[in-house]
């Protein structure tokens, strides 16, 4: 099968038939936030002020509230999309509707006409992709600090049992110091054996249409932190073929470098094994995480100084 690491905004779904659409576990959490949802939403909310991006199941509009001026992402899914019909709408509004948190795009509510199915959305800036693309290749320290606010999101989605399954620098977004987890189209509350994600980013099991759970995400995690550093992907197209779809063989060596408290994050979190992986709760107790935050206090202290006394 041929791999298409280069695209990266392709986004593959096979065996979209046998997909059930994941009810969340946390139904009381669904009313909840329902009742405080009840507020009735139509375009005679917004005013439209211009187009974010155009994807694969339609398109992010920026508008901005009639009544306040606040500005919203809104995100439009085309009703009659073959792949949307199928799965893509409620398994988005499902899961992310259920989910508040610091590190994640807060969802405000949803409605529909006949032709499209709209997701109101605190809107950010730009992407981790767009950042990568303006600044290059982050260090250590930013990358790290963008780690750690995505495990915190991960940390959260994780013990509500949601797997996200499509983490990359195009579903992170960013405005001044939030950096948040997007994108909640191909999320489930269940483990699955479906194959979905994106070719490049995705973990092994995934890509091997084997079960698999929240240590998918840290995979992607692990990679992501890979690409923010060398501007390139872990593992090439040919190292796929040959090493995860053939022979499953997956092994990732650090560049020399990479820190030595880095590394050992990077290792587990791109292990072929899901079980060997770090959880989200240990990628923020690493060694790494810990140093980097002295070292950035340390940083932060020390330019006081320099500037200011
Ligand atoms: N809340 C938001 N604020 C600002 N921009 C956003 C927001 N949500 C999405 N976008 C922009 O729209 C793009 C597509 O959104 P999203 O990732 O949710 O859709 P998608 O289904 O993945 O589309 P695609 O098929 O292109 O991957 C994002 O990569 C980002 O550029
Ligand atoms: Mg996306």
């Amino acid at each position: 099968m041929a791999l298409h690491v280069e695209s990266k905004h392709e986004k593959m779904v096979e065996d979209v038939k046998v997909l059930k659409i994941g009810a969340p576990k946390a139904s009381e959490d669904v009313k909840k936030v329902d009742e405080h949802n009840d507020v009735q939403l139509s375009m005679d909310n917004f005013k439209f002020q211009r187009t974010i991006a155009r994807g694969m199941f339609g398109e992010v509009n920026e508008y901005t509230s009639i009544k306040s001026g606040h500005s919203f992402a809104i995100k439009e899914l085309i009703r009659s999309h073959a792949l949307n019909q199928i799965f893509m709408n409620d398994r988005e509004i499902k899961n992310h509707r259920i989910i508040r948190h610091k590190h994640i795009v807060q969802f405000y509510g949803t409605f529909q006409d006949e032709f499209k199915i709209y997701i109101v959305l605190e809107r950010l800036s730009q992407t981790l992709r767009q950042v990568m693309e303006t600044n290059g290749s982050l260090d250590e320290v930013s990358s790290g600090v963008v780690v750690k606010a995505v495990c915190k999101g991960l940390q959260y989605l994780h013990r509500m049992s949601v797997i996200h399954r499509d983490l990359k620098p195009e579903n992170i977004l960013m405005s001044n110091e939030r950096i948040k987890i997007g994108d909640f189209g191909l999320a489930t509350t269940e483990t699955g054996e479906t194959w979905c994600g994106t070719p490049g980013h995705i973990a092994p099991e995934l890509f091997r249409k084997e079960t698999h759970g929240t240590p998918a995400d840290m995979f992607s995690l692990g990679i992501m932190a890979h690409e923010m550093i060398q501007s390139r992907l872990p593992f090439t197209e040919e190292y796929w073929r040959k090493n995860v779809i053939r022979a499953n063989t997956l092994k990732y060596v650090p560049p020399a470098t990479f820190s030595q408290p880095f590394s050992t994050v990077m290792i587990s979190l791109l292990n072929k094994t899901p079980s060997k992986r770090m959880t989200a709760d240990e990628v923020l107790r690493s060694d790494w995480l810990f140093d980097l935050e002295v070292n950035y206090e340390r940083d932060q202290i020390e330019r006081i100084r320099r500037e200011h006394l």
